[in-house]
């Protein structure tokens, strides 16, 4: 593969998502500044000069060129303009189509079902555009709300791996869930 761009904007009901841009900061550091929000995400509280850092990066993460890398697309509600979160989809290897999904959203956009559309959209073009036979996502196994959406999504608790990691300061269990090609056409 030469390189994979969707076109976007991607739009579900609600949601459109797209590659970030540097006018995203505002909206960006207020989600990326939220305790409860980095909880069990790999990147820490971040000020307002690390939230632009973290930024910079993900302005060139619209398209994939090789695997390995990550999509990492802003999720914009459409009827206000504001980016309320962020979606990713990573491509695991090429030869096994295997990708990695993961989400973020500001608190005050939990609980409305906007993360799970954002999700679905990009199991969609992970399956249906990228050509994946497998998706997986990896969590923090205290992390409920997380797991809660990925049962909604389909996925299947695969792994329960015990001290896997050290995390911000402590170790961690993970569990993985993952959703296979088949799965998802026959949920359709
Ligand atoms: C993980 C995370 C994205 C889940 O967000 P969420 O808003 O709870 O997930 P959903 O979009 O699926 O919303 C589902 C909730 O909205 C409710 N809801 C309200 N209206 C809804 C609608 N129209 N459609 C679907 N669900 C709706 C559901 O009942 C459900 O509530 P419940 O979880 O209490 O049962 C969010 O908790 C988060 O950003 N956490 C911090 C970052 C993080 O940990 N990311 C994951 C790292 S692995």
């Amino acid at each position: 593969m030469t390189g994979f761009r969707p076109a976007y904007p991607l739009r579900t009901e609600r949601l459109e998502l797209r590659p970030h841009r540097m006018d995203d900061l505002d909206d960006l550091y207020a989600f990326h500044s939220r305790p409860e929000v980095v909880r069990y995400t790999p990147w820490p509280v971040r000020d307002r000069e690390e939230t632009r850092v973290a930024l910079e990066k993900k302005l060139s993460q619209g398209e994939l060129t090789e695997s390995g890398q990550w999509l990492v697309l802003a999720i914009e509600l459409r009827e206000s303009g504001t980016v309320i979160g962020e979606v990713l989809l990573k491509w695991e290897s090429e030869i096994d189509r295997q990708g990695e999904i993961g989400f973020a959203l500001h608190t005050a956009y939990q609980g409305k079902g906007l993360a799970a559309e954002a999700a679905r959209e990009m199991l969609r073009v992970g399956f249906e555009e990228l050509g994946l036979h497998r998706i997986v996502a990896v969590l923090d196994d205290r992390n409920d709300a997380s797991a809660r959406l990925l049962e909604r999504l389909g996925m299947r608790r695969e792994a329960h791996f015990i001290d896997a990691l050290q995390f911000k300061g402590e170790w961690a269990n993970e569990y993985v869930y993952a959703l296979r090609e088949d799965d998802w056409r026959d949920a359709d």
